[in-house]
């Protein structure tokens, strides 16, 4: 199976090294990577963990300039496209445009790409069941913890009634430290500094972020057609330190939930009771997924990081591999 590296930030280079890792139990070519400057190609193969240390190194993927990604994907043949560059939520940015052309060829895209899949997911969906391609998005929501392909695979037979849950690291991270008194911006620095933030912050405690994996969930799990602006959003700007305080007065933490069911689509500051599941602490994502038949059931894992979305690229990659075999 030959595929393409679109984006080559941290999850890009997470997603080589378990390629090179796990080489033994994958038959995988990575015939292209590129990051927003430069590509690197080779009908062969490229060598996986080279690519990483030379985007370390010097601070891009490949020696040759980047005109477009979508000029790469013309000159190269492979299966997948493996796109993981930022998210974009103004317009797609080069992630849809990436997708897309993947797509109306026909190949198979596996995407963590938040903003491609909260703003035209009806329309890539249709695209990709037109060409007969494959579109898989798990690490798009909640990182390592499963989510979408354990509703949509796992839970087939169930009705999701509902689906609650922290789907911000950052967020919940701010939040678990003001328990402690720390003031919020201090709170956000340490986040930053882990890593888990965006590179604009504000996608993250405005609850932009979480808004997009509320959208994708709506879309893949409740076949609902929703899109960003359909969702109601309120973040983490306005909690202050004395609601915190109050809040732990009554045996309460305040925490960022997002919902979704066939009615609702919100992210917002709520109340949860301590020790219920959804009180966690940390840059934990956690999802309490209601069903028909088996009742609730709750995951939680690391929402983010490189190896661990790269864990959920990998297990897509598995799923095309066995479809197409
Ligand atoms: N900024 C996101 C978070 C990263 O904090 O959860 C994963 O989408």
């Amino acid at each position: 199976m030959r595929i393409i590296i679109a984006g080559f930030g941290t999850v890009g280079q997470g997603f080589a090294e378990v390629l090179h890792n796990k080489a033994d139990m994958l038959p995988v070519k990575v015939v292209a990577a590129f990051d927003s400057k430069s590509y690197a190609a080779d009908s062969n193969g490229l060598d996986p963990l080279a690519l990483v240390e030379r985007k370390k190194r010097t601070g891009a993927v490949g020696d040759h300039g980047l005109t477009g990604g979508t000029d790469v994907m013309d000159d190269v043949d492979y299966d997948v496209l493996v796109e993981v560059s930022p998210t974009n939520i103004e317009d797609g940015g080069a992630g849809l445009r990436h997708i897309e052309h993947a797509l109306k060829r026909g190949k198979d895209v596996i995407t963590v790409n938040k903003g491609p899949l909260a703003l035209k997911f009806r329309e890539l969906s249709r695209l990709a069941e037109k060409k007969k391609a494959l579109l898989r998005f798990e690490g798009s929501v909640g990182g390592a913890m499963p989510i979408i392909n354990l509703c949509r695979e796992n839970l087939k037979g169930e009705r999701v009634r509902s689906i609650r849950g922290i789907f911000n690291g950052t967020c919940n991270f701010i939040l678990s430290r003001m328990d402690n008194g720390l003031p919020f911006e201090q709170a956000l620095k340490e986040a930053q500094q882990l890593g888990y933030a965006e590179s604009d912050p504000t996608y993250d405690i405005e609850g932009i972020d979480a808004a997009c994996k509320v959208v994708i969930l709506a879309n893949s799990i409740f076949r609902r057609n929703v899109t960003f602006s359909d969702v109601s959003i309120t973040g983490i700007t306005s909690v202050s330190a004395e609601a915190i305080a109050l809040a732990a007065d009554r045996g309460m933490v305040i925490r960022l939930i997002g919902e979704v069911s066939d009615k609702t689509l919100e992210v917002s500051p709520r109340l949860v009771p301590k020790g219920h599941p959804l009180s966690i602490s940390g840059t934990l994502n956690t999802a309490r997924i209601l069903t028909d038949l088996a009742g609730p059931i709750t995951v939680s894992g690391k929402g983010a990081g490189r190896i661990e979305t790269a864990s959920a690229i990998l297990s897509d990659l598995m799923a095309i591999m066995d479809r197409r075999r």
